[in-house]
């Protein structure tokens, strides 16, 4: 639902970019209009893009999209030089192969890595797919942390510190709930009110402080929203949408 909505969205691409690539990954996709997510998705998908293309403007030759889904940002914002990594499911995966193969991205498209964020070693995954993890990388993650649990976020997140060379960046979203609210509550009234709550429930739902714990626990602090040239701390209805630097020294020598 996600991917075919953001074909329909307006945005940037680089001089070597497809701009009509999400709309052909997306082909012959028949899913239910949720119009009412559709200012929040502008907002995110404006986050991200901005992300990639600071990144790209600054120089980063890595960009790792986890549980990228559909994303099309691999082909929207090819640049010579830079490789980007897709992190997902293998059965997600397939289809997006296959999807891929018909645009025939030859060279320049994704490295597609296989993982399962539960159990999987996501950093011994991308040094296998050729990551390079003393060079600085962009990590994404986009509508992904909220349908893990807090354990797999920390796992996963500890993984990528470890893979993040200097300079390195990770941009997030994040579903919040006001402070004073259970979490646990939240989760439950939140997949109530959804489609598919039985089916993909969300699992972690915080207040920023809880969030900002959980970053910190696995090695990243998020950055001061006035802190240039990344975005960061905006806010895209129960989303926060946040860029994080990794913290110097962490984890601590045994
Ligand atoms: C809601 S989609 C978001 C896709 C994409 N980032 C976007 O915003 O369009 C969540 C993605 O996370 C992946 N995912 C969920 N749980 C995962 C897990 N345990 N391991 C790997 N990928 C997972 C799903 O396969 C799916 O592609």
């Amino acid at each position: 639902v996600v991917a075919v909505m953001r074909a329909g969205i307006e945005r940037g691409t680089t001089p070597g970019g497809d701009p009509g690539a999400q709309a052909a990954l997306c082909r012959d996709m028949a899913v239910p209009p949720a119009p009412a997510f559709l200012p929040q998705l502008v907002e995110r998908t404006r986050f991200f893009d901005a992300s990639v293309t600071t990144a790209l403007a600054l120089g980063f030759a890595q960009i790792v999209i986890l549980g990228a889904g559909y994303d099309d940002r691999a082909l929207r914002f090819r640049s010579p030089g830079v490789r980007y990594f897709e992190v997902d499911q293998p059965a997600t995966q397939s289809d997006k192969a296959a999807r891929l193969d018909a645009l025939d991205p030859g060279d320049t498209g994704p490295e597609l890595v296989p993982a399962d964020f539960r159990t999987d070693d996501v950093a011994a995954a991308l040094a296998r797919a050729g990551h390079d993890r003393w060079k600085a990388s962009l990590f994404v993650c986009e509508g992904l942390l909220v349908y893990l649990e807090a354990e797999t976020i920390v796992m996963l997140l500890a993984q990528l510190k470890a893979s993040a060379g200097d300079d390195s960046v990770l941009a997030a979203s994040l579903a919040v709930h006001p402070d004073g609210v259970d979490s646990a509550r939240a989760v439950a009234w939140a997949n109530g009110r959804r489609r598919s709550g039985q089916t993909e429930p969300w699992r972690t739902i915080l207040s920023r402080a809880g969030h900002a714990e959980l970053l910190a626990a696995s090695g990243w602090s998020i950055r001061d929203g006035s802190a240039a040239p990344w975005p960061t701390g905006r806010e895209a209805g129960s989303s926060w949408l946040v860029t994080a630097e990794p913290i110097a020294g962490h984890p601590p020598p045994a």
